[in-house]
């Protein structure tokens, strides 16, 4: 499935839920808690057929989002539905129910979860998420290594609130084999997004610098994030540089809201309603592809190339929980 740019697109994303047990301000803004009702979200044979469409249309990769995926009722069961697909499925989660469900990720064949985790500190992960579990998610990241996952843990990295931490992140690599990804902070609906509270990679990595050798591991085809390890260390650690290098030009990705919602673009306004299609008995495949030919070319076509210049305010999108991330 190509765009009008060419790009090939292989890669779905399918958001289980807009509810999470967690309540980041970067992703949950207060004035919009109140998740979708339940006939709104796609149903287990829903997202099966959806799915089913996209693999026809060329998906070799489905990874799993919410909110929290892990608080759908039934994700054990969409897991295992979505595991009988030909596509390499992995799921990104706030790690609090990851122990629960071990044994399903290895019947789904599972190799691989990102684990969202801001802070290393209780306190500050409690002001952050407003829930205090930080022991539990760490001990639900060593379980995962443990049973043998790829584990790659997501820092959303923001001026002023953790980055005093990144290299306690940093440091986590040499004593064990986690995959540390720093994501530069992103503009969403109600999120408060500034120019000022963006850390760019190339600051994080004057700071590693600073005090680490390290070596610039090579990165995979598409991937949006640019690898590093420390010399002789277990883990890696990399930086998703969405705000200060966009990976636009390579970008392969597609998105499915908890509603069923086609977005072309993270950041785009425009939505296809698949579930409705489908549920009047439409086939799906012409929508997915119109969706994909109005794709635009960089940042869902409102961004300014300079960072500097962006006003998040001006972006109409969801907010994050509400799109899966
Ligand atoms: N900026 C950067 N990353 C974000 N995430 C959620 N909101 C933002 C944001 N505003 C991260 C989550 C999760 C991943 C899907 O995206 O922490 O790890
Ligand atoms: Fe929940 Fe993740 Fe959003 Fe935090 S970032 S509110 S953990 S979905």
């Amino acid at each position: 499935m190509k765009d009008q740019f060419h790009r090939v697109h292989d890669y779905l994303r399918i958001s289980l839920t807009d509810s999470c047990n967690f309540r980041c301000s970067y992703c949950m803004p207060e004035e919009n808690i109140s998740c979708m009702p339940q006939k709104h979200l796609m149903q287990v044979e829903e997202i099966e057929s959806i799915a089913k469409t996209f693999v026809k249309l060329g998906v070799n990769k489905i990874r799993l989002t919410g909110g929290e995926p892990l608080v759908r009722k039934g994700a054990d069961q969409i897991i295992k539905t979505l595991a009988q697909l030909p596509v390499e499925l992995s799921l990104t989660t706030n790690g609090v129910y990851v122990d629960k469900f071990i044994d399903t990720f290895k019947q789904a064949g599972i190799r691989s979860l990102n684990v969202s985790i801001d802070s290393l500190q209780p306190s500050r992960f409690f002001q952050l998420t407003k829930r205090a579990v930080l022991d539990k998610v760490w001990n639900n990241i060593l379980l995962l290594q443990k049973e043998g996952f790829h584990v790659k843990l997501n820092v959303v990295a923001m001026k002023g609130i953790n980055e005093d931490e990144i290299l306690d992140f940093i440091q986590l690599t040499q004593k064990h084999p986690l995959h540390v990804r720093f994501i530069e902070f992103m503009p969403f609906s109600g999120n408060k997004w500034e120019y000022q509270k963006v850390i760019k990679a190339q600051e994080m990595l004057q700071l590693v610098k600073d005090s680490y050798d390290f070596i610039k591991l090579r990165d995979e085809k598409h991937a949006t994030a640019k690898k590093y390890k420390l010399y002789n260390a277990p883990g890696t650690f990399a930086f998703i540089t969405t705000m200060s290098a966009p990976f636009c030009v390579d970008c392969n990705r597609m998105r499915i809201t908890a509603d069923g919602k086609m977005k072309n673009c993270l950041f785009g306004k425009e939505e296809t309603d698949l579930l409705g299609a489908l549920r009047k008995g439409e086939k799906l495949e012409h929508l997915i592809q119109n969706s994909l030919n109005r794709k635009h070319a960089f940042m869902g076509g409102q961004f300014n190339k300079e960072l500097k210049n962006t006003q998040a305010t001006t972006i109409e999108n969801r907010s994050m929980v509400k799109i899966g991330g």
